[in-house]
């Protein structure tokens, strides 16, 4: 569900033509339905209801603080992996106990500042939750949480990695079973030896599912393992009061429909609830579920060129502002802003069955083979300016977006019915290069000598 639609041939975000935006904040930008946003997260707290999860959005798909403090309004809590991240929800008003810090490098700045993220605050607490995966993690937050008089809480990560759509993505079934049976060994020697500290107190489990899993039942087995997990634990003296159920659900792909939060629930739940009427709470750490249908990139047409075969529609956007199509090859649906009505798209299948459509590759600016926003679509003709959007690109979007050839990050802008705000300016070449322009010289008098 998503309230980008077509309106008289025009692209609309809610009830805001998509080229009207474009042309005041200029291309290429983002563009979010706030509506959107706050109807998915309806959708999956409404779906885990009987569970009275906290819903902790992954910060990671789509960091924006406007967002943020959508989401954190409706009482979403975050889950981060940087001290950056953490600071965004400390802005955008989550409260720590909302807060679950996972991440493989947290460094001692990070865990201090993750300790101590509400010391401002009359509560002095930490954040809820750290995840972590290794002893030598486990002895790192336990040895600043010593240094600095207050303790953390911690759950353990496992990979269940059930397998997901995307081809190229997919591992062999066996191998990613017999992976998740030694991650539930390890559990329980990680349980044995690290479970007992006071400074960081091991007391949860973690399951990442993987990303972009467009099946439930393999989801519901590995919560039965994870179940049956918790249980010895609970034999062996250990107290598990925390459940994350993190991030992986799919989102519909070209026109194919992923399962619904109420299709995980339904399998989930009937799992979940003995033991969260035996007190242990439930976090869901929901990222590209939340935001990737609420956003689009609008990006303008600079050039048609035909190359023998095949022509090129270069763009404004390419793989600095959209990196999906370059890293994993993603498939997202372009489409121009404005169409005659026998153009307007039925759905959002690459392959459009309508008359008078012209098979093209949409490019971006930099000279890279990998700079390519979508390959051998049929697309209405288009012309210089004309503008394109490229759906579903909320989550890991603008978030993956980076500077490179010295390109300014785009503009966002967050709609809500008929009202749009800019939520991140567009860059400045003085923003950009505020930095370097600082440039100051470094103590080097310290002499090594060669022997
Ligand atoms: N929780 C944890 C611990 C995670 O590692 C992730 C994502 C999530 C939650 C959110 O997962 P989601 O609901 O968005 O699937 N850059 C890739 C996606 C990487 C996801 C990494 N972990 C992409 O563009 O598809």
């Amino acid at each position: 569900m998503d309230l980008f639609n077509f309106r008289d041939g025009e692209l609309c975000c809610e009830d805001v033509p998509v080229a009207d935006i474009a042309h005041q904040v200029g291309t290429p930008a983002y563009i979010y339905s706030g509506n959107t946003l706050a109807e998915h997260f309806r959708r999956l707290a409404n779906a885990f209801a009987a569970a009275d999860p906290v819903i902790c959005y992954s910060i990671k798909s789509c960091a924006n603080l406007g967002i943020l403090r959508l989401l954190a309004d409706r009482g979403a809590g975050v889950d981060v992996v940087s001290g950056g991240e953490l600071h965004r929800a400390r802005l955008a008003g989550v409260s720590g106990s909302k807060v679950v810090y996972a991440g493989v490098g947290k460094t001692d700045a990070e865990v201090r500042e993750a300790l101590t993220y509400s010391a401002r605050s009359a509560s002095g607490q930490g954040i809820g939750q750290f995840v972590l995966e290794t002893p030598a993690e486990r002895d790192h937050i336990a040895a600043v949480a010593r240094a600095i008089g207050i303790a953390g809480h911690a759950s353990l990560r496992i990979n269940p990695e059930v397998q997901r759509r995307a081809p190229e993505l997919t591992i062999a079934s066996e191998t990613v079973a017999a992976a998740f049976k030694q991650d539930i060994e390890h559990a329980e020697r990680f349980f044995e030896h690290c479970g007992h500290n006071e400074f960081c107190k091991l007391d949860g489990l973690h399951i990442h599912f993987g990303s972009q899993i467009d099946q439930v039942e393999p989801c519901a087995s590995a919560l039965r393992a994870v179940i049956g997990l918790i249980e010895r634990l609970s034999q062996a003296g250990h107290t598990i009061n925390t459940l994350h159920l993190a991030g992986g659900l799919g989102v519909d792909v070209d026109a194919a429909v992923a399962p619904t939060p109420a299709d995980y629930a339904e399998h989930l739940l009937p799992l979940l609830q003995p033991l969260v009427d035996d007190g242990l709470s439930l976090i869901l750490e929901p990222g590209r579920t939340i935001a990737a249908g609420a956003g689009v990139l609008v990006t303008s047409v600079q050039y048609i060129r035909r190359d023998g075969a095949t022509q090129y529609i270069v763009v404004d956007a390419g793989m600095h502002t959209l990196l999906r199509p370059a890293l994993y090859d993603a498939r997202h649906f372009v489409w121009p802003v404005q169409v005659a009505p026998m153009h307007v798209p039925h759905d959002r299948a690459p392959d459009q069955d309508m008359p008078g459509l012209d098979t093209a590759d949409v490019v971006g600016p930099i000279s890279e083979s990998a700079d390519f926003l979508a390959r051998g679509r049929k697309l209405p003709p288009v012309a210089r300016d004309d503008l394109l959007a490229v759906f579903d690109c909320g989550a890991y979007g603008s978030a993956l977006s980076a500077r490179y050839t010295t390109r300014p990050l785009p503009p966002e802008v967050l709609v809500d019915g008929s009202t749009a705000t800019v939520v991140r300016e567009p860059e400045t070449y003085e923003n950009l290069l505020s930095c370097e322009l600082k440039a100051r010289k470094l103590d080097t008098q310290r002499r090594v000598s060669f022997s």
